[in-house]
Formats: C-alpha cells, structure tokens, sequence
C-alpha cells in the first residue's frame, strides 16, 4: 500500500552500468575471479523424494509459507500509469492490483460485495477510474470503495461505506508488489531491504513490461526453481542456446535471510575487463540472478530483466508469471528488433528448456524415482536455500 517511488534517471537509461549498482551489488561483482582462477569444492548434500511429492509437505508449505506470509503477486511496472488496474489470477485467488489516482497500489479482492462476481475478467491492463460489476451494475472506484448502487432505493439500510472491495495488506518492494493473502497482519521479516534496493538499481519497477507470459507447468515449484539456483546445468541443457556463454565456475553468491543473490562472470570473464570502459553495459560481462522470498526469480540480461513468480497450486502444479522488464518501451527499429528477438529467445530458453527440464524431471519423482536427490558444488545454492525453507517449515 506505499506510493512507488521511481528510480530517478533509470527510465532514461537503456543499459545499465556498474556505477548504476548498488554498492553492494557492486562490492560483489568486484570478487567474482577470472574464470580461470575460479574452483567449487564438492559437496555432499541431499534432499528426499517426498519434498517434491508429499501431499504433506506441501500442505506444510502452503500453511507456514505461503498463507503465512506477504507472497508476489506482479509487477508494479504493469501499472506505470496512475488509475488503471489489472486483475490476476494468484496463487488460485482472483486479484485487482490497481494504481489509483495518487499513484498508490493496492491489491483487492476481484469480488463484488453482492454476490462476488468478478469485476474484470480479462486480464489486460484497464485505465479506468471505476469498476461496475458485470452482474447488477454496482460501481466501484479503483482504491475499491463502493460508490453506487443500481436501484438503491430497492435496499432498505444499505450501508455503501460497509461494502468496499476487499483490501489485502500489500507493499513494492523491489518493484514487486507484495500482498498477505490471508488479509492478517503481513510479516514483512523475509524480505530482505539490499535485495530491494539491489531490484531498484536494476531498474525493476521504473521499468517497462515488455512482454508477460503464464506457463502452467506440471511440477512442483521447488523442481521449477532449482534451475534458476545452480549453474550446472546451463552448459548441457542449454547447450544448444546459451550455454556457451556461461562458465562452471565463477559466481559470487551472497545470502540475506531466506533471500539469495547471484553473480557471475560470463564466458572468458576477467576481473580487469570491469575497468576497460566506465559507460559499458555491465550485462555484457556479468549476470545476476536473485531468489527473492518465498518464490521469486530475477535473473538478468544484457538488454533487459526476467522476472518469474513462481505460484505453486498442487504437489506438481505450478503457474509461472513471466515478466520480461526492459527500460523503457521499444522506441526506435533497432530497439523493436532486439526486444522481440530477445522475447522470443528467452521464452524459448525458460519455456522450452528449465520449464520442460522441470516437466520431466517430475515425471520421474512422481514415479518415485530418485528417492533422494543429491546435489553437486556447482548447485550448492539450492541446498542454501533450501535450508532457509526447511527453518521455517520446523
Ligand atoms: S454481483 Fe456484483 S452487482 Fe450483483
Ligand atoms: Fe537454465
């Protein structure tokens, strides 16, 4: 429920450079090694079959995590425009997510207060001032306050003011709006504050959502993440998109509570290439990929930023939200061309390449086959994170 507040100058920028980062983000892309000085030791580490499976953990998951706390809803850029609104569908939950005149989101319940019809249907962005309910015509504005009733003089002491759209606790953060789908009190302990403002210099929520996508995946969505915290299978089962750009090795990872961040040199990275050029985009050397509490992904590009919401529905049920942030919207030929290029690229790489890894590796768990999984150095971040979740689930 807090104004969003624009990263001054990031919408005029159309690459980001080191001096762009935070101090933080900056402080470790300054210990990634040249990729031929960097080593991970082994590990040894395993996870049960059940946690992928079990009826049981994620009945847990969604009781201590999930309902428990703030979970993403979208991204606050799909609203850049004082007085529109979107409904989304979340976490099996009808949702508006609107920015109102003064420029504040909220999120409601897409319900009307007479017998809960959804107020919007579709889900594009509306820039309206009002909703009226499909079924008998009630209006409502935006912040979700009833403002009229058809053939009110039919209703003997209704009180308008009692009837306001429903309201969930929410918040941006990092560009990402949060919400407390059980309405209590959220806890916002989860969140880490360097990771927000690490999203925030990365353009996040003065950006631009070039491109969204839902893919509704049969898997577990710890199965769907897992790729998107290890880099040991980016040179194989990607080998035939961009594998080649990425090294084994060289990544920097930083924890903060249950939240990590990635960084790492691309392909031939060497520490002195960071100083050759102040104004050169800082993507072109490095990648950075956050897991942001409970179920976020942010992984960066060299023109633009993919954020994914992973919403977990069944044991091997997920919905992705896929959000595709560039800095601004496509002006020139050339920029047309890159952004529809790299659309089309990326959905091909998450959509055809992670999102299918994870089909078809829960197949097999399904089958019950691993009856542990074990986890190599090069995918010690899922174990991190793992053990964060595990904390709270005790
Ligand atoms: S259900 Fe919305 S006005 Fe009747
Ligand atoms: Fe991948």
């Amino acid at each position: 429920m807090n104004v969003a507040s624009k990263v001054p100058g990031a919408t005029e920028r159309k690459i980001t450079r080191l001096s762009d980062l935070t101090e933080s983000q900056q402080g470790a892309i300054r210990r990634i090694p040249a990729e031929k000085d960097a080593y991970t030791d082994p590990i040894a580490a395993s996870r049960q079959n059940e946690i992928f499976t079990g009826q049981a953990r994620f009945d847990a998951e969604q009781e201590k995590i999930f309902n428990r706390f703030p979970v993403p809803i979208t991204m606050a850029a799909l609203l850049p425009e004082n007085g529109s609104v979107v409904a989304v569908e979340a976490y099996g939950k009808p949702l508006l997510v609107s920015r109102t005149r003064d420029g504040e989101i909220k999120v409601l319940i897409n319900a009307c207060q007479h017998k809960g019809s959804k107020l919007v249907e579709d889900c594009e962005v509306h820039k309206q001032g009002r909703l009226t309910c499909p079924y008998h015509a009630w209006t409502y504005g935006i912040d979700g306050k009833l403002i009229g009733v058809a053939r009110s003089d039919m209703f003997d002491n209704l009180d308008k003011s009692q009837r306001s759209l429903v309201e969930l606790p929410s918040k941006v953060w990092g560009g990402v709006v949060y919400a407390q789908l059980d309405g209590s009190e959220p806890d916002w302990s989860n969140l880490s504050d360097q990771v927000a403002e690490d999203l925030d210099a990365l353009g996040l929520e003065s950006g631009h959502v070039y491109g969204r996508q839902t893919f509704d995946l049969k898997a577990n969505w710890k199965v769907v993440l897992e790729p998107f915290l290890e880099g040991y299978h980016v040179q194989r089962l990607h080998a035939a998109s961009i594998g080649d750009l990425f090294a084994d090795a060289p990544t920097i990872v930083d924890t903060f509570g249950p939240n990590i961040r990635q960084v790492s040199g691309r392909i031939g990275y060497e520490p002195e290439m960071l100083d050759a050029d102040e104004n050169a985009n800082i993507h072109k050397l490095v990648t950075h990929a956050y897991t942001a509490f409970p179920n976020v992904v942010v992984v960066t590009s060299q023109y633009y930023t993919s954020v994914m919401l992973l919403m977990p529905y069944a044991t091997d049920r997920t919905i992705v939200h896929y959000y595709m942030i560039t800095p601004g919207p496509a002006t020139t030929p050339k920029a047309k061309d890159v952004f529809s290029r790299s659309y089309e690229m990326i959905i091909g790489v998450f959509g055809g390449e992670d999102f299918r890894a994870a089909e078809i590796s829960q197949a097999g768990l399904g089958a019950g086959v691993p009856k542990e999984t074990v986890y190599c150095g090069l995918e010690e971040n899922i174990v991190r994170y793992y053990d964060e979740i595990e904390k709270l689930l005790d």
